[in-house]
């Protein structure tokens, strides 16, 4: 059982890389960290030193990262799954370098999802500078898309230390690795891919204050501003450029007591399933997965 501490970042290819950095800074309001890097722009939201890169090439989405204790853990991580016969691969010094973590492995999910696991994500101490007011607090979850999202659960559920928090029938599972409602969801989808990155809003004021924001600058608003009766959170959900979605949300569940909570299922085609406030639904866009050049060998 490897143990999942955090989530740590998202990496994107972006064809243009000018336009997905002027929509993730002056529309979503991420910090942009000091250019290392050509071709690489990081984004911040939080403690972490980036949770979002976008690397200029082809569109799609390149991993998913999430952190482990320490180099050791990674270690043990990196021997158990290829003991289950999971093609692994070690991230090199550079790409580590340009990760900002210590060390990083790379592997796929059985659906063909890049997922890399790093130990030592750097942390940055000086306070965030959001490059607008979106009140953004923090990197929140992501949702990767799957087509049996219940395999998807056995999946995570047997490697790793996420639990479900609860079901949306066969359509997505909400799964947590801490106390809050979740950090993971797998989404049904035809194909592997990112449905979404989420962000986490400092108030109910943020929140409809950047959907006034969004509708002035004329960007699609895919669903909400709703409210998820699953993690009691007011969403919204809009799209970025190249098929990559973004959520902001405010007010998501903690689960302190794991032991006395009992994970519920919501049929998707119910009223108020999605939005217990009855606002439209749909399936936000999800950015497909960047496929690795050799199939078994994941690439970086
Ligand atoms: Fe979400």
């Amino acid at each position: 059982m490897i143990t999942l501490t955090d989530i740590a970042y998202v990496r994107s290819g972006v064809a243009d890389l000018e336009a997905a950095v002027r929509f993730a800074t002056g529309i979503v309001g991420l910090e942009l960290a000091a250019p290392t890097e050509i071709g690489v722009a990081q984004l911040r939201a939080d403690h972490r030193h980036h949770c979002l890169a976008l690397v200029e090439g082809p569109s799609g989405v390149i991993a998913s990262g999430f952190s482990v204790a320490d180099t050791d853990a990674l270690a043990a991580a990196e021997t158990e799954l290829e003991r289950s016969g999971t093609a692994v691969r070690r991230g090199s010094a550079a790409e580590a370098r340009s990760r900002r973590v210590r060390e990083f492995i790379a592997f796929d999910d059985p659906f063909g999802n890049r997922l890399e696991l790093v130990s030592q994500q750097e942390t940055v101490a000086r306070p965030l500078v959001l490059a607008r007011s979106s009140g953004i607090t923090e990197f929140g979850h992501l949702c990767l898309d799957a087509p049996d999202v219940h395999e998807a659960y056995r999946f995570w559920s047997t490697r790793f230390n996420a639990r479900v928090s609860d079901w949306l029938g066969d359509r997505a599972c909400l799964l947590r690795i801490d106390p809050v409602h979740h950090k993971l969801a797998v989404f049904q989808g035809d194909g592997p891919g990112l449905c979404h990155m989420n962000f986490q809003v400092g108030s109910i004021d943020d929140l409809f204050r950047n959907w006034h924001f969004l509708l002035e600058h004329g960007v699609e608003i895919e669903m909400g501003p709703g409210r998820h009766p699953q993690s009691t959170a007011i969403f919204l959900y809009f799209l970025g450029p190249e098929g990559f979605t973004y959520e902001y949300s405010f007010g998501v569940r903690r689960i302190e007591d794991d032991a006395a909570w009992a994970p519920r299922t919501f049929d998707p085609e119910e009223a108020g399933s999605i939005d217990m406030w009855l606002g439209p639904v749909k399936r936000v866009s999800s950015q497909a997965q960047l496929q690795p050049k050799k199939a078994g060998v994941p690439a970086p």
